[in-house]
């Protein structure tokens, strides 16, 4: 018999990917997806812990489910990822209606979990003891078994995947929860990846994003066999059908020339890099334990423009953290002029418990203020964005077709020729008018229009040369 399964995500791509792989395991129990809580049989968060505000949203989710568990005891409500890392039996006592609490590194167990509680169990928690808990060859073999099972349906195009490459973390940036419910940064094995990514091309996947908290520090040692991310994209860039590959996130000080050689040369290797810098004080990475200068930041930031010009780099910001002053703040934003990243995402500080910077210094930049310094950084790199993207006008971008835009979608059109939205290689987002059977080819677009945010073209039906491509590559 078929169950029903709803489940919602937050946070960031690693989640999606851990939802996927949740939802592909539980389908071998029978289990389909359903867009509607209210006829699930399980209800499912994956949930983050990076800022408060999405603990908030899940907290708030798992409220309203208070009366539909009480009007059907036999629902199974579930909270996973790193929210239920964080606050384990915490969740019980907030919303003692929820069945089932499982951290990132269990989420294996899922299926037989559930089994269990279906059959009558006790309401059950699943979680890393401490952050060293369980040994490498455990961990290394949970993943195995896990990570290929895939599932189309979750992501938002069969024709691009996540591919995890390393997980957890082992930087420890101060104001940061993630080594701590994700534990140990550890890699996996190439030979996986690699017949992973495979796997993904035979099934028409087209596009890889490759994961990892700090993506770039990937380093596998087997015996005397050292594997470094660059020889990684060198493997995965012979695979027949990929057409392109692209990682996140960056970490600075791991940006290395072996990588930035890898990125020049392989063509399947999208140019496009994010590197987030966070910050463009020295008083405020030096609290933050980031472990570089702005002056080894700008080093990093002009080796990329020289050996790949045409690269795309992006950031991301935290405004407003401990003792952040108007001075550190306008360094930032001289940064940012400077620098000229493609993008930014820009937080304001959440203080999360447990961290070093929740324990060593007081969040003491009022809220008010956070807000002003995220609206006036954002307003420059906005400003920033549209001002450089007008230099794709008049130019062909090759794009990779996602689907139905945003306003389609909203507006429900029914037709073949419809808005479609898609990607070029650096990750710039394109919408066109085109027919819905194009979804998943690379398709030249001509660009007439462009803000910050966007490009506008059309499909170019003579075949541009590849000179025409040059600004993209
Ligand atoms: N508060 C605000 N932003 C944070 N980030 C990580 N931890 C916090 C925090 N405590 C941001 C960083 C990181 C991104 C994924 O989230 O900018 O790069
Ligand atoms: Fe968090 Fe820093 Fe690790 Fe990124 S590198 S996940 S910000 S600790």
């Amino acid at each position: 018999m078929t169950k029903k399964l709803y489940i919602e995500t937050v946070g960031c791509q690693m989640n999606m990917l851990d939802s996927e792989l949740v939802v592909a395991n539980l389908r071998k129990d029978g289990y389909e997806l359903t867009r509607d809580a209210n006829q699930a049989d399980t209800i499912l968060f994956n949930t983050c812990s990076v800022r408060q505000h999405a603990e908030d949203k899940i907290y708030s989710a798992l409220g309203r489910l208070k009366n539909a568990k009480h009007r059907n005891p036999e629902k199974v409500i579930g909270v996973l990822g790193c929210m239920a890392q964080k606050d384990q039996r915490l969740i019980f006592e907030r919303a003692p209606y929820v069945d089932l609490v499982v951290g990132p590194g269990q989420l294996h167990q899922v299926p037989t979990l559930i089994r269990e509680i279906e059959a009558g169990a006790e309401p059950r928690m699943e979680v890393s003891l401490g952050r060293k808990d369980g040994s490498r060859s455990q961990i290394e073999r949970s993943h195995e078994s896990y990570d290929p099972l895939r599932d189309p349906e979750m992501r938002p195009t069969p024709y691009q995947a996540y591919v995890r490459i390393v997980i957890g973390c082992d930087k420890f940036c101060t104001y940061c929860i993630v080594p701590s419910v994700r534990g140990p940064e550890q890699s996996r094995p190439p030979e996986q990846i690699v017949s992973e990514a495979r796997q993904l091309a035979s099934e028409g996947c087209k596009e890889i994003t490759l994961l990892g908290q700090t993506v770039n520090s990937y380093q596998h040692r087997n015996g005397k066999k050292v594997t470094r991310f660059s020889d990684l994209l060198h493997l995965l860039h012979e695979i027949d059908g990929l057409e392109r590959i692209k990682f996140v996130t960056n970490y600075p000080k791991d940006m290395t020339n072996d990588l930035l050689a890898a990125v020049r040369d392989l063509p399947k290797v999208s140019k496009y890099l994010h590197v987030p810098v966070q910050s463009g004080s020295d008083r405020m990475l030096e609290r933050m334990k980031r472990g570089y200068t702005i002056a080894e930041y700008r080093e990093m930031h002009s080796r990329i423009c020289e050996w790949i010009p045409t690269a795309a780099v992006t950031s991301d910001f935290i405004v407003g953290f401990c003792g952040e002053t108007d001075d550190d703040f306008q360094q930032t934003m001289d940064l940012v002029s400077e620098l000229r990243f493609k993008n930014s995402f820009i937080f304001k500080y959440s203080e999360r418990p447990g961290t070093k910077g929740a324990q060593m210094f007081a969040d003491d930049v009022p809220e008010e203020v956070k807000r002003r310094r995220n609206n006036q950084l954002l307003d420059l790199q906005n400003a920033i964005s549209e001002e450089d993207n007008q230099i794709f006008l008049g130019q062909t971008v090759e794009v990779l077709v996602e689907g139905p835009s945003k306003a389609s979608s909203k507006k429900g059109v029914q037709g073949d020729v419809l808005q479609l939205t898609g990607r070029t290689s650096c990750d710039r987002i394109v919408v066109f008018t085109g027919n819905r059977r194009q979804t998943g080819e690379i398709l030249p677009i001509g660009i007439y229009d462009a803000n910050a945010h966007t490009l506008f073209g059309e499909v170019m039906t003579t075949h541009a040369g590849p000179e025409l491509y040059a600004l993209e590559h």
